[in-house]
C-alpha cells in the first residue's frame, strides 16, 4: 500500500463513480490509517464541534452504528431520524428537509428507496450528502469491501478477482460492480438472466474497467464466473422495499446460485473467501430464517451456514470495516483530513 498524503475534498458521496481510482485509493489509505491509529491508541479526533443528521427511511445496524461510532470517536455529535420520527416524504418534501436540515447540520447520511431522493437531498442541503444505502447504489458499503479485500489479498487488489452471485439488480451488486472496476479488479457477476444488473450500470463499469485495467463479466453460467475467483460474494435475494412474496419467486431462480461449500470449490482456489455485506440469512436464528424453512424449506438462504461461519469467512472484518470508512470519507468531505495523526 503506498500512503497518499492528502485526501481531494469530496463534495457529496451519492454513487460509486462520484470517485476516481485516485479519490478511491486515497480513500482506503486514510480508512487504514484511521483502523491503525484508533488500535493504538492514537486517534485525533477532527470533527469537534461538527454535528451530524443521519436521516434513514431504511432499518439498519451497520450502516447507522458505523456513522454514529465514527463521529463519536472523532469528536463529533450526530441525531439519528429514523422513518417514523421525521415529517420527510409525508408532510414535508425531500428539498424542505434538505434546507432545514443544511442550515443546522454539517453533514447528512442518508437511507431510503429512489436514488433521487439522495440525489434532490445533496441538490438542496447545501452541505456533504453521503449515501447510506439506496435501491440503486451503496457506495459506502463498497468502501468497506474493497478495504476487506485489500487486508486479506497477498497481492494487489489489481490482480485479484470478486464473484458477486445472487440478486445482481440490487445496490450491493451494483456498487461492487462499479467500484470493482475503478479498483482495476476482475469483476464477475453470476445472476440469472432475469436478475441482472442494471444494463446502465454494466455499461458505465465496463467504460471504466477499459480505463483502469479492470474486467467485467456478467453471465449466468456459475462455473464460468467463479472460476479461479479469489473472492465470492452474496446478499440477500430480496432487499428491503421488495414485497415478501418475492420470496416464492425468487428461491426457484437463485437455488443454483447459494453459495455453499460445492460453490467455494467450484471456484478451484482453495485459498478462496466469503464476503457478504450482512444481515445474512445463513441459518434459523432469525424470524425471517425461521419463515423461510417453514414455507420453503429453506436452511439459510443466500449462504449456507458452513461457509459463513467458516475460515474463509470475512463478514466480520468487513462489517467492522464500515466504520473506518465511513469515518475515512466524512473527513474527506468535511476537512479533507487524510487519517495521518
Ligand atoms: N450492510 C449494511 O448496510 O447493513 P445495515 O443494513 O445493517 O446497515
Ligand atoms: N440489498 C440489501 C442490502 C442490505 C444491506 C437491501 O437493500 O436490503
Amino acid at each position: 500500500m503506498s500512503p497518499s498524503t492528502t485526501v481531494s475534498r469530496l463534495p457529496h458521496l451519492l454513487k460509486d463513480d462520484d470517485l476516481d481510482r485516485t479519490h478511491q485509493e486515497q480513500l482506503l489509505d486514510a480508512a487504514a490509517r484511521l483502523k491503525a491509529a484508533r488500535a493504538d491508541g492514537a486517534e485525533q479526533p477532527r470533527l469537534a464541534g461538527r454535528t451530524i443528521a443521519i436521516l434513514f427511511e431504511k432499518p439498519s445496524t451497520r450502516t447507522r452504528s458505523a456513522f454514529e461510532v465514527a463521529i463519536y470517536e472523532q469528536g463529533g455529535n450526530c441525531t439519528y431520524i429514523d422513518p417514523a420520527s421525521s415529517h420527510l416524504g409525508v408532510a414535508e418534501s425531500i428539498e424542505d428537509t434538505a434546507i432545514v436540515l443544511g442550515r443546522l447540520y454539517d453533514g447528512i447520511a442518508f437511507r431510503g428507496y429512489a436514488h433521487t431522493d439522495v440525489e434532490t437531498l445533496a441538490q438542496h442541503a447545501g452541505v456533504p450528502v453521503w449515501n447510506g444505502l439506496t435501491d440503486r447504489w451503496h457506495p459506502t458499503q463498497a468502501l468497506a469491501d474493497l478495504l476487506t479485500m485489500r487486508e486479506h489479498s497477498t497481492t494487489s487488489i489489481t490482480r485479484t478477482s470478486v464473484c458477486f452471485l445472487g440478486d445482481a439488480r440490487d445496490n450491493v451488486a451494483h456498487s461492487l460492480l462499479t467500484s470493482g472496476a475503478i479498483a482495476g479488479m476482475d469483476v464477475r457477476v453470476a445472476c440469472p438472466d432475469q436478475l441482472r444488473p442494471d444494463s446502465d450500470i454494466t455499461r458505465i463499469a465496463e467504460r471504466i474497467a477499459d480505463g483502469s485495467g479492470g474486467r467485467v463479466l456478467v453471465t449466468a453460467d456459475v462455473d464460468e464466473a467463479v472460476r479461479g475467483a479469489d473472492f465470492l460474494y452474496t446478499d440477500v435475494w430480496v432487499s428491503m422495499g421488495e414485497p415478501p412474496e418475492a420470496w416464492a419467486e425468487r428461491i426457484p431462480l437463485l437455488r443454483p446460485y447459494r453459495v455453499d461449500r460445492a460453490m467455494l470449490e467450484r471456484t478451484g482456489n482453495p485459498n478462496v473467501k466469503f464476503l457478504h455485506c450482512l444481515p445474512a440469512i445463513h441459518d434459523q436464528n432469525s424470524q425471517l430464517g425461521r419463515e423461510l424453512a417453514a414455507a420453503h424449506g429453506l436452511d439459510g438462504a443466500e449462504v449456507a451456514d458452513d461457509v459463513f461461519d467458516s475460515p474463509q469467512s470475512i463478514v466480520f472484518d468487513q462489517a467492522e470495516n464500515r466504520m473506518h470508512t465511513i469515518k475515512a470519507v466524512m473527513l474527506a468531505s468535511l476537512t479533507g483530513a487524510d487519517g495521518q495523526a
